[in-house]
């Protein structure tokens, strides 16, 4: 049954955790996952830490769901230690996450940083819909650039761009969209603004947004948008071009 008994913490077992780039880390933990929909998060409670933290699910199955997480601060760096068959407690399946039915031809997909991960499981969600998604993928440094080759397997097409031209063509990655009819975006604030005020399509955007509860009960996340207030937890972190308010 979906709804809180779906969301109810359960334990899972760290079936993989190594790194991918400079601070991040992939980790796969295995268990009874419920994710419904690419771009969902979990909110993993680490041991020694207060609040659960809320990592996007960069693929997920019936086995488990993987995250990518950036070393930032004394809860991923215990994160990293984890051995192979630690548990850990997760709450899995929060937030909206992507509409991959959407009508659309040529959707494209952009990243920014670690908010490539969860644009994974969408191009295999919209791959299994026969479409092929471009994808745009651009980070500080050669360093950091995460996931190129996992989007390739997927017989897919990255454009990479990084800030000082280490790899790929060298700006932002809104610098040139590739060509499309509607676009898929996660990654900071000013790379999202910039993707929807550049592109002339429809698209869907997800929001990397500091969170306390990650259930919809604090209002900690809360954010304005073109309908009023709503909660990045809970009712996003995806939200529809037209429904955000930007920052004048
Ligand atoms: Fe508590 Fe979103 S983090 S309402």
């Amino acid at each position: 049954m979906e709804g809180l008994n779906a969301r109810a913490p359960r334990d899972f077992a760290v079936a993989e955790n190594r790194s991918i780039a400079r601070d991040v880390y992939r980790m796969r933990l295995a268990g009874p996952a419920h994710f419904t929909a690419p771009g969902q998060f979990a909110a993993i409670a680490i041991p020694g830490f207060f609040l659960r933290r809320p990592f996007s699910a960069l693929d997920y199955d019936d086995a488990g769901f993987e995250i990518a997480y950036k070393v930032v601060g004394g809860g991923t760096a215990a994160m990293c230690e984890l051995a192979i068959g630690a548990r850990l407690s997760a709450m899995t399946g929060l937030g909206n996450g992507f509409d991959a039915s959407v009508d659309c031809a040529a959707p494209l997909l952009v990243g920014g940083g670690v908010g490539a991960p969860p644009l994974f499981g969408l191009a295999k969600a919209l791959i299994a819909r026969g479409l092929r998604p471009n994808v745009a993928l651009g980070f500080r440094t050669a360093e950091d650039a995460m996931l190129v080759e996992d989007f390739e397997a997927l017989g897919l097409t990255v454009a990479l761009a990084t800030e000082d031209g280490t790899a790929g063509a060298r700006g932002y990655v809104t610098g040139s969209l590739p060509a499309h009819d509607y676009f898929f975006a996660r990654g900071p604030e000013p790379m999202l603004a910039a993707v929807a005020r550049s592109s002339g399509a429809d698209g869907q955007l997800s929001f990397e947004q500091r969170m306390a509860c990650g259930i919809g009960a604090c209002m900690g996340c809360s954010c304005q948008t073109m309908f009023g207030y709503k909660r990045v937890c809970r009712d996003g972190p995806v939200l529809g071009k037209g429904e955000v308010r930007w920052p004048s």
